[in-house]
């Protein structure tokens, strides 16, 4: 590995000059720091390797003993690009453009961020197209492995993993390999925390079985007032009877959830924040093509290949990632990848545990790790009420006790006086739960500010503003 030798804010870091990425300002990208991007060795013979970003910490006011933050966004199949440049990096799309702009409320205001594109085949990520909640967990451990042998100063810095959805599978199992691997290995990991937005978990939440009957989806719904007192009845009557059922009255009342929420399988709803705005425009590549949207369903899996989720801000993704001289400029070798970047996978063929992580978390809170689950609060892809019912069961359980009860949290107004509500929060031993008024599934792309303040406070432990 070249080592390369340069001076931010007053300490000398030795990071991987292969992996840096030069003369992007031509590229309009209104940034102007350190960017890495390439690829991180999953196995011996490199038959499977792992795209990943990384940005440095921007703040000048913090000393360099800022933490490491890895981003997973979820699916499976979905590129952690996507959060780095629609949710909580540096530089974002204005929604529904190709073009970027400065991100104020950048996570490297607090940490130095890590995007990984994982499992094999999402993204610009490659190998065995056979993956799975296990195979993905070992992956995701070489994957980190690989990052700290690139940037082997940062080691020792305190490292988070933070994500959201089906990351919220990715990371207890990430987590617990690496408690694991930290039992054996002589250079140990330094995790000390997990940051999980509107994250899959119980097993009622993101399994196929759970998929037949999404019982919090349809409470959700119900209790946001889309679906019609009648068939919530008829839906809650039915709860137990139908998880994981192929009855055709189950599939009944599926059909009419989705009809009245979203006439005719149309558009107009998006799932992803149900008073946000559906993208629907197809999307355009670089070099002209179009991709149609999918017509957007409750399970926004439920599409057909080839064809982008519609609702998802993707346009300046696909713009950038099919532009040839931008793919050299971050270092992608496109002759190792056997398809075209897609924000989700819609061939990825991946087996999930329906087990789900429910039942990591005992160890992971005994293991003394700090747990931030967080969840926008109009998000219908994995709603609060899921989240919500698994932490009961869970504060049960293990006899979880309340540290702080209840309440509400505060973002600064531009003047003294306005002070806006951010949401909530909910301090249990061990666990931090935090609500994000008006957020849907992707918290840091619909509340910013509250997003940044959330994380930096549980980094530092500082509590949420009242
Ligand atoms: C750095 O510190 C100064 C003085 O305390 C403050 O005004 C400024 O907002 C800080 N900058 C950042 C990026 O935190
Ligand atoms: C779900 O249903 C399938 C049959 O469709 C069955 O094979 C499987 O065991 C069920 N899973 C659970 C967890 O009940
Ligand atoms: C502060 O002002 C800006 C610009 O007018 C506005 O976009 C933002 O929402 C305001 N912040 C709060 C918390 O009201």
């Amino acid at each position: 590995m070249n080592l390369y030798l340069f001076l931010s804010v007053a300490v000398i870091f030795c990071f991987p000059t292969e992996d840096l990425v030069k003369d992007y300002a031509k590229f309009n990208i209104p940034y102007t720091g350190q960017w890495f991007s390439g690829y991180l060795r999953i196995n011996d013979d490199g038959s499977k390797q792992f795209h990943y970003f990384m940005f440095p910490q921007q703040n000048k006011n913090l000393t360099d003993e800022s933490p490491v933050i890895l981003w997973l966004n979820g699916g499976p199949g979905c590129s952690s690009l996507y959060g780095a440049l629609n949710e909580n990096g540096p530089f974002v799309f204005n929604l529904g453009t190709n073009d970027l702009r400065v991100n104020s409320y950048s996570w490297t205001n607090t940490a130095h961020m890590f995007y990984l594109e994982s499992p094999a085949t999402v993204g610009f990520s490659y190998g065995d197209e056979h993956t799975s909640d296990a195979s993905s967990a070992k992956d995701n451990l070489q994957a980190v492995i690989q990052f700290f042998n690139k940037f082997p100063e940062l080691s020792t810095h305190q490292f988070y993993i933070s994500g959201e959805s089906y990351a919220g599978t990715y990371i207890p199992l990430l987590a617990n390999e690496i408690i694991e691997y930290n039992k054996i290995a002589t250079k140990r990991i330094n995790l000390i925390g997990l940051m999980i937005g509107n994250g899959c978990t119980d097993y009622t939440e993101c399994t196929i079985e759970a998929k037949r009957f999404p019982i919090h989806k349809f409470e959700f719904m119900h209790s946001h007032h889309l679906i019609s007192e009648k068939l919530w009845e008829e839906i809650d009557a039915q709860r137990d009877n139908c998880f994981n059922s192929t009855a055709q009255y189950c599939k009944d009342l599926y059909a009419k959830t989705q009809e009245e929420i979203n006439l005719n399988y149309e558009f107009y709803y998006n799932p992803y924040n149900i008073y946000g705005k559906c993208y629907q425009m197809p999307i355009t590549k670089f070099n002209g093509e179009t991709i149609q949207r999918s017509k957007m369903t409750l399970d926004p899996f439920d599409r057909q290949p080839g064809t982008v989720p519609s609702c998802s801000e993707a346009q300046g993704l696909f713009y950038y990632f099919t532009n040839p001289e931008f793919l050299k400029a971050i270092n992608i070798d496109t002759s190792k990848l056997t398809k075209e970047w897609e924000d989700c996978s819609s061939t990825i063929k991946y087996t999930k545990d329906p087990r789900a992580t429910y039942y990591l978390y005992p160890k992971l809170i005994k293991t003394g790790l700090k747990i931030l689950k967080f969840s926008g609060d109009v998000d219908g892809v994995v709603p609060i009420t899921g989240t919500f019912f698994w932490l009961n069961n869970l504060q049960n359980e293990i006899g979880l006790h309340t540290i702080e009860p209840w309440r509400s949290w505060t973002i600064p107004g531009n003047k003294s006086g306005e002070d806006q509500n951010a949401g909530n929060v909910w301090i249990l031993d061990g666990l931090w739960f935090v609500t994000i008024r008006n957020a849907g599934h992707m918290v840091p792309m619909d509340q910013p500010m509250a997003a940044l303040i959330m994380i930096n406070n549980f980094i530092y432990d500082i509590p949420l503003p009242n």
